[in-house]
C-alpha cells in the first residue's frame, strides 16, 4: 500500500469517464454555453484501463465511475466489464444522475458493481426541473426502483441549496423509512463554472444537522465507515440511514484516501487541486509501467494536507463539478 505524505493510504481512484452530462443542475454547470472537451482530449477506455491496472498495482483497491454523467459515453458497460476483472480491485462502484441508468441495472448487478450513488435532490417533479434544467425525475426515480428491486446497495446525494430544496429535507429523510437506502445531504461548493451561489455558505453540516434534529428529536448518530465523507445518523426504527456531507467545511480530510483522474487525464490528488499530473501526456508520449508509476509515487508524495491548502495552492476559478468527477 502507498502513503502521502501526511501517512495517509491512498486505495481509492475517482475516475471520471466524462466530462458531458445529459443534466443541467444549477449548482454544477451554468444552463448554457459549456464547452466540453473534443473526444481525442478524453482518456480512452485502453488508457483508463492500464491506468487502473497500474494503480491497483501500487494499492488502489477502490475504484468509482464518474462524471459528468457516466452513462452518456458510448461503450460504458463494455469498459466495466473488463474493469471489474482487474487483479487486485477490490470493489467498484459508481455515482450516476440515474436518468439513463435503470436498464443497465441487471448488468452491472452482473459484473458485481459494489453499490450505485444516486444524485437525487428533491423527489418534486417541478422542483428537479428547475434545479437540473431538465424534467427527467421520472426516469431518475426508475432507476432508484430498479436499484431497490434489485437489492444493490444505494447511496442517494442530494446538494442542499438555499431556496431550491431545503423544503425536501423531510420528504427526501423519509425515504429511510422504508428503505435500506443511506440519503445524505451534501455542503454545495462553489463548483458550477459560474463563481460562488452566496456570499457565504448558510446550508452547512450544522446547519443540516440542526433541521434533521428539529424534524427528528430522536435523530442518532451511528459510527462513521473508514475513510468516509459523510457523518452518518439514523432516525430509530428506520431502515435506512441519513448521512451529512461536510464537502465545503471539508472536516473529513484527515483521513482523505482519494485521488481523481479527470476525463481528460489529468491526476487529482485533491478536489480542490487544479489537476498534478497530466497523465495523458505521460501515457501519449510512450511511458512505460514503470515510468507512470515513479511519477504517481512522486505526486503522492507531495500532497495538500487538506482542501484548504490545495485550494490556496490553486489560481482562483469557477470550475464544473463535471470536469472534476465530484
Ligand atoms: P463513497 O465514500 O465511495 O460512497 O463516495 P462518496 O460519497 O464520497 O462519492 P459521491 O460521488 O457520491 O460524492 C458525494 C459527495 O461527496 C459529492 O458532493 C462529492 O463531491 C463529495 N465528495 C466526494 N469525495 C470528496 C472529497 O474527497 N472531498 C470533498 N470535499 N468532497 C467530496
Ligand atoms: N457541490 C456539492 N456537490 C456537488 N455535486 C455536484 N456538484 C456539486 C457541488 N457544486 C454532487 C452531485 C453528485 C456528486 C458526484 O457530486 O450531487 O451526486
Ligand atoms: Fe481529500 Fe481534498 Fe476532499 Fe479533503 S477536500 S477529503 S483532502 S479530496
Amino acid at each position: 500500500m502507498i502513503f502521502d505524505n501526511h501517512n495517509r493510504p491512498i486505495t481509492y481512484l475517482r475516475l471520471a469517464v466524462t466530462d458531458r452530462c445529459n443534466l443541467r443542475c444549477f449548482y454544477c454547470m451554468p444552463e448554457e454555453g459549456i464547452k466540453y472537451l473534443p473526444k481525442h482530449q478524453l482518456l480512452t477506455y485502453e488508457e483508463m484501463l492500464r491506468l487502473v491496472r497500474v494503480l491497483a498495482r501500487l494499492g488502489v483497491s477502490k475504484v468509482r465511475i464518474t462524471g459528468g454523467e457516466p452513462f452518456v459515453r458510448n461503450g460504458l458497460m463494455e469498459f466495466l466489464e473488463q474493469m471489474a476483472a482487474i487483479e487486485g480491485l477490490r470493489d467498484w462502484h459508481i455515482t450516476t444522475n440515474g436518468v439513463l441508468t435503470a436498464p443497465h441495472v441487471p448488468d452491472l448487478v452482473r459484473l458485481g458493481v459494489g453499490s450505485v450513488n444516486l444524485s437525487i435532490d428533491t423527489l418534486d417533479r417541478e422542483r428537479f426541473r428547475l434545479i437540473t434544467r431538465r424534467d427527467e425525475l421520472p426516469a431518475v426515480q426508475g432507476t432508484l426502483d430498479a436499484l431497490l428491486e434489485q437489492q444493490v446497495p444505494v447511496k442517494l446525494n442530494a446538494v442542499v441549496m438555499e431556496g431550491k430544496n431545503t423544503e425536501d429535507i423531510p420528504a427526501l429523510a423519509e425515504l429511510t423509512r422504508h428503505h435500506p437506502v443511506e440519503v445524505r445531504f451534501i455542503e454545495e461548493m462553489p463548483f458550477n463554472g459560474e463563481g460562488s451561489h452566496y456570499p457565504v455558505l448558510t446550508w452547512t453540516y450544522q446547519r443540516i444537522l440542526d433541521e434533521l434534529q428539529r424534524l427528528y428529536p430522536n435523530l442518532q448518530k451511528l459510527p462513521d465507515p473508514a475513510h468516509s465523507t459523510s457523518y452518518l445518523y439514523q432516525i430509530p426504527g428506520y431502515q435506512g440511514n441519513i448521512g451529512i456531507i461536510a464537502a465545503f467545511s471539508r472536516t473529513f480530510c484527515g483521513s482523505c484516501n482519494r485521488i481523481r483522474m479527470t476525463a481528460q487525464g489529468t491526476l487529482k490528488t485533491c478536489l480542490y487541486d487544479s489537476g498534478v499530473l497530466d497523465v495523458r501526456a505521460l501515457l501519449r508520449s510512450g511511458a512505460t509501467d514503470d515510468e507512470l508509476t515513479a511519477a504517481f509515487l512522486k505526486t503522492f508524495a507531495h500532497r495538500p494536507k487538506n482542501g484548504f491548502e490545495a485550494e490556496q495552492q490553486r489560481a482562483p476559478v469557477s470550475e464544473s463539478m463535471s470536469t472534476i468527477g465530484g
